[in-house]
């Protein structure tokens, strides 16, 4: 179907104007005057939508003109001191009309209500902002890597090792469940690949082994938790960006998240101006300053011991009294981010017993060289580490894990080849778009979430 982009009209405006143009799109809002109608048109390349100006002279069918009606329309654009530009109409065809029982008549809907129509929740502004932030955000990631050296790797979603080892993992199976076989081996045995199989959590392992050969690498897709946690932060299916580094210790990985933080935000703030100028005034207030102010001050770094200490002397009565040796809660979190440090904040060398397996043993034999970074208003977007090179000391963390080191043999193959100091990260891909756009739940960053108990 010839016709041209929106979008195209306002950026390339010199172009167009004083000439007849074709447009598609969908009907915005619908206004009538004595001789003139005005319909906003969106065809979801712009977020500005277009203005049609029907002259009543001209007797143009408008009646079936409502919101959610999809047309074709010829006609002259003009330049305008409002709009910039707009279309006089000469020709006007409706493509599919929209029924009165179309849920997005109302012009402000609650986030809730449109949970319950997640097909159609995407031609509002609102969605339409945060999933034009979302495309942006991954061309940004994208973007980052490539000029730095990295590599994009493609890892397997379909894995037969825990990563993070908490058990989280879905299992992958076509066999139904029979009550003949004796043992969980046996039953495996008979599936379709063999053995036990599941969702990846993460592409870590991957990652470092493909690391060891290309240097750096990242990858990007989704990965899978079977976490039983229903809060605004977590997804059963959630996209996960793993960059994996050669040659880096904790310091450098460090240096290398925050670079890239900013980054991805100063390139959002560069292309996505409209956008994130509406979620400024319509959804998180002061977000535009918050990301500027992000992109333009250094993040915070704390010792885990000292940010439990903090906690326990800022006289908060969390529910979660804090410890040496605990994990922090979400209200820890928020207390070190949003109240005392006021910033991205990276929380450094956590207690070897609350971390993964794979994560670098500090001299002082107790803790690792592990970070996360905490942002305001949302709590942990990164979980990162330098990892254990030793051979034997790696083989010790996974024993008192009770890990069954022979099923990680390839990985294993890592130290005992050629091993080199690496780090690397995960990103929550979703929670960091929470984070840009000033998302306050992560079912409203997809467009179909996977939640516990929803599907
Ligand atoms: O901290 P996590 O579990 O770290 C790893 O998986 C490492 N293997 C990553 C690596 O070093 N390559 O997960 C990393 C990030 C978290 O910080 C969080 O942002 C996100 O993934 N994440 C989730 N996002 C949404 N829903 C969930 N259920 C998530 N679980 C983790
Ligand atoms: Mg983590």
């Amino acid at each position: 179907m010839k016709h041209t982009d929106i979008k195209k009209l306002f950026t390339n405006s010199a172009e167009y104007v004083e000439k007849s143009v074709i447009v598609c799109g969908w009907v915005r809002t619908f206004r009538d005057s004595k001789t003139i109608s005005f319909v906003e048109l969106n065809d979801g390349t712009s977020f500005k939508n277009l203005q049609l100006i029907i002259d009543k002279d001209k007797n143009i069918d408008t009646k079936n003109l409502v919101a959610g009606t999809s047309l074709k329309v010829e006609g002259l654009l003009v330049e305008s001191e409002k709009n910039g530009v707009e279309l006089q109409v000469a020709n006007l065809e409706v493509l599919g009309e929209c029924p009165a029982e179309y849920p997005l008549q109302k012009k402000r809907h609650t986030l809730e209500f449109l949970r319950e129509i997640p097909h159609l929740r995407i031609r509002t502004r609102y969605f339409q902002a945060v999933f034009t932030v979302r495309d942006q955000l991954a061309q940004a990631i994208h973007k980052y890597f490539h000029l730095n050296g990295y590599k994009y790797l493609h890892a397997p979603i379909i894995t037969a090792s825990d990563c993070e080892g908490a058990g989280e993992m879905f299992r992958v199976t076509t066999q139904d469940w029979n009550a003949n076989y004796k043992t969980e081996q046996e039953y495996y045995a008979d599936d379709f690949f063999g053995a036990k199989a599941g969702l990846s959590v993460s592409c870590q392992l991957e990652g470092e082994m493909a690391a060891m050969g290309l240097g750096r690498i990242y990858t990007f897709g989704p990965t899978f938790r079977a976490e039983h946690s229903n809060t605004t932060k977590h997804l059963a299916e959630f996209w996960h960006v793993e960059p994996e580094v050669c040659f880096a210790d904790i310091n450098d990985i460090i240096e290398i998240g925050e670079e890239f933080i900013k980054f991805i935000i100063k390139d959002c703030l560069e292309n996505c101006k409209d956008e994130l100028a509406f979620l400024n005034q319509y959804g998180e207030q002061g977000l535009l300053e918050k990301l500027e102010h992000v992109v333009n001050s250094d993040f915070a770094k704390v010792d885990y011991t000292d940010a439990v200490e903090i906690l326990k002397k800022s006289g908060k009565q969390f529910v979660y009294p804090v410890e040496w040796g605990d994990d922090l809660q979400t209200e820890h979190e928020k207390y070190l981010t949003d109240e005392y440090f006021k910033k991205p904040t990276f929380v450094v060398n956590y207690p070897a017993h609350i971390k993964s397996f794979y994560m670098k043993q500090n001299p002082d034999g107790k803790t690792v060289a592990a970070t996360d970074l905490l942002v305001p208003g949302i709590g942990e977007i990164i979980g990162c580490s330098e990892r254990e090179a030793d051979l034997d000391k790696l083989l010790e963390a996974m024993k008192k894990r009770n890990m069954p080191t022979e099923a990680y043999e390839d990985y294993l193959a890592t130290r005992r080849f050629g091993s080199v100091p690496h780090s690397g990260f995960g990103l929550g891909f979703d929670r960091m778009l929470m984070y840009i756009a000033g998302v306050q739940n992560i079912r409203d960053t997809l467009m179909f979430p996977r939640t516990v108990g929803k599907i």
